[in-house]
């Protein structure tokens, strides 16, 4: 069906060519990493060896006790499923309002999907095509009426459909990969054209997060560009890429009202407005990893109310995506150049820390309110 579609899209493409600054092709060659001296070739197949032994057991404990589910519980061997999951916060009258149940038992085979791309590199053919099998069966708006978690959706199902379609050229990833985007477009249809967090599958309604004001997470608002560009590049169709560019033309453009450092944005976006959010989070979601972070942090910081930029936990990805973007545009994007360059050398300058009498050492701090505040997480280091 695609494919019909190709001689027609590529006169439009000429005509849009000047306005996108993405060459079409899939993927920068990377130069070959240089070998370093001191490490010979028995020692690389000896760590080699020892990563994939350690994947193995892993991908062997989902396949044993919890194939199908998101994920293998690793103490006590059972299944467990956290990926479409229905947050806590959203409350019984908006849950009857969307007609969700509340419980989550959706088996959403998030490490089948996750793990296609390493099954292909640790050259594991027969245990890539059991996955195979698995992702043609998947029926993606089988989400048992919980809601959807756009950016987990994005970046593992997404992901992992897009990694495995480049290493294999087997078009089922990319066929799953497109049809899985459709449903997640409603997301960017907001004021700003930012993504909201959630999105009902069965009815193609987006819903805004539990945050105040229903805010977007910077990070999450960040990490779906990479993804919907490469959709566009593969199939010549720059929907995908036009939609989540608007995030990026987002943060560039604040570039001259801006009152924080350059480069550097506050973790809760209203996405109706496009105002950082700097109330105190009066619902906390307990659903997943990012939100038990906010948790912990108000618990360190019961006064946390002020604007935060952080390189961590809630901020992360939309960072890392800025260079990963520019990468994958071959180095030729200006605007993705201006913004990774800012946000790094606004790193150096305001995010840098050390702790007292330890200059030997290095952090990376927070900023609350234009202040350092001293606290780094394991999310830091991208
Ligand atoms: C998976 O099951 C096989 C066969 O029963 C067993 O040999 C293996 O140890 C199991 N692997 C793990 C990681 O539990
Ligand atoms: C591009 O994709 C969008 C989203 O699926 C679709 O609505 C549109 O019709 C497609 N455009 C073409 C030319 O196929
Ligand atoms: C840092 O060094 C100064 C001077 O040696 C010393 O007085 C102070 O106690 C040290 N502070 C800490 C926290 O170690």
């Amino acid at each position: 069906m695609r494919g019909t579609t190709f001689p027609l899209l590529l006169s439009t493409l000429c005509h849009l060519s000047l306005a996108i600054p993405w060459s079409a092709q899939n993927q920068h060659p990377f130069a070959p990493v240089p070998k370093s001296p001191e490490i010979t070739g028995t020692v690389t197949s000896e760590r080699q060896d020892a990563v994939k032994e350690a994947f193995l057991f892993a991908w062997n404990g989902y396949k044993n006790y919890s194939w199908g589910a998101d994920e293998n519980r690793p103490v006590s061997n059972t299944p467990s499923n956290s990926r479409f999951i229905t947050p806590s916060y959203i409350t019984n009258s908006k849950r009857t309002a969307l007609r969700l149940t509340s419980v989550s038992h959706f088996l959403s085979t998030a490490t089948i999907v996750d793990s296609l791309d390493t099954l292909w590199l640790m050259g594991l053919q027969d245990d890539f095509a059991l996955a195979r099998k698995h992702v043609a069966k998947i029926n993606w708006r089988d989400t048992r009426k919980n809601l959807v978690d756009a950016f987990e959706t994005n970046i593992r199902y997404i992901g992992g459909l897009l990694g495995a379609y480049d290493l294999s050229g087997d078009h089922l990833f990319l066929d799953k990969a497109i049809e899985l985007a459709d449903l997640l477009l409603p997301i960017f249809d907001s004021p700003t054209g930012l993504p909201y967090q959630f999105i009902d599958f069965s009815s193609g309604q987006p819903v805004k997060s539990g945050y105040p004001r229903g805010a977007s997470i910077l990070a999450e608002i960040g990490s779906f560009q990479l993804e919907f560009t490469h959709i566009s590049q593969l199939t010549g169709n720059w929907t995908y890429h036009h939609k989540a560019q608007r995030a990026n033309d987002f943060f560039d453009g604040l570039r001259r009202t801006h009152q924080y450092p350059p480069g550097l944005f506050p973790i809760l976006v209203d996405i109706d407005n496009g105002e950082f959010t700097t109330s105190t989070c009066s619902r906390v979601a307990f659903f997943d990893g990012v939100s038990v972070f906010l948790f912990t942090l108000r618990k360190l910081f019961p006064a946390i109310s002020q604007a935060q930029i952080t390189y961590g936990g809630l901020g992360d990805s939309f960072y890392e995506y800025l260079i990963k973007q520019f990468i994958l545009s071959d180095g030729t994007n200006d605007q993705l150049h201006r913004l990774s360059l800012e946000s790094v050398q606004s790193l150096e300058k305001y995010l840098l820390s050390s702790p007292v009498n330890r200059t030997d050492l290095v952090f990376l701090a927070q900023l609350v309110d234009g202040k350092q505040r001293n606290g780094m997480d394991e999310l830091v280091c991208l």
